[in-house]
């Protein structure tokens, strides 16, 4: 368990140092009850835990969708060996074809109208962004794995308040994890009989992606 041995202190020594732990710990809020007050240790601890999950897990899978589809995309695959300026748009369209968090659950907190359909407060909505990474209305040819596609947004890190917290962290390591493994084995293909699929909740991808190095 990551929190074993994790112990918060109830005033922590002031540092000069800032991070997003220490901005935790040093937070003040107004609470809803019009008290302010520091974030309590279960608090801290439980986003602690949501950043461990949401940061590690989708990142992985991100990886192994890349390593499936430049897998069966050799000669886009070559492309972007051959000219790395191509790795951005590469991985944005991975994480646009294969989104790694496909599906988002929200509870209306008032009556809502969509698309004339009205919701009372307190419905349970399933939002598929995977599926709308591959709306034909937003996307020419969506179905369509393409590293030179231009993208202007996906949904695959949500959208608006909750906006993904790590997106820039997200791609940065998927664009240093193609670079490097492009460096050194530049061919590869799936070897299927060893792969399995992840099965998560809410996170898509693959648990084991052997490959073969060309
Ligand atoms: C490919 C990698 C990633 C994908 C696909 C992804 C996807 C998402 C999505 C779809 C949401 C919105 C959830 C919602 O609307 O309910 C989200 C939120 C979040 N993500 Fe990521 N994420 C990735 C990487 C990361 C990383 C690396 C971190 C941190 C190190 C991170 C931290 C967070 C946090 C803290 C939130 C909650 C933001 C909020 O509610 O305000 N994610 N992510």
């Amino acid at each position: 368990m990551l929190t074993a041995g994790l112990i918060l202190m109830e005033d922590p020594p002031a540092h000069d140092v800032h991070d997003l732990m220490t901005e935790l710990l040093e937070a003040e809020l107004v609470d809803d009850t019009g008290v302010t007050r520091r974030l309590s240790n279960d608090e801290v601890l439980t986003y602690v835990m949501l950043l461990a999950g949401a940061g590690n897990e989708t990142t992985t899978r991100l990886i192994g969708w890349t390593g499936k589809l430049l897998g069966e995309h050799p000669d886009q695959r070559r492309e972007v060996a051959a000219d790395r300026s191509l790795v951005p748009g590469a991985i944005e369209e991975v994480l646009r074809y294969e989104a790694s968090s496909p599906v988002q659950a929200r509870v209306t907190s008032r009556p809502v109208e969509h698309h004339g359909q009205s919701l009372p407060e307190g419905t349970i909505m399933v939002l598929l962004n995977g599926s709308a990474n591959r709306d034909e209305r937003h996307f020419v040819d969506a179905d369509r794995f393409d590293v030179h596609r231009d993208i202007d947004h996906h949904q695959s890190f949500g959208y608006g308040l909750h906006f993904c917290l790590g997106a820039a962290l997200a791609r940065l390591e998927g664009r240093v994890a193609l670079d490097e493994v492009l460096n050194r084995f530049p061919d590869w293909e799936v070897d299927w009989d060893g792969a399995k699929q992840a099965h998560t909740p809410n996170v898509r991808g693959w648990e084991r992606l052997p490959v073969v190095a060309g």
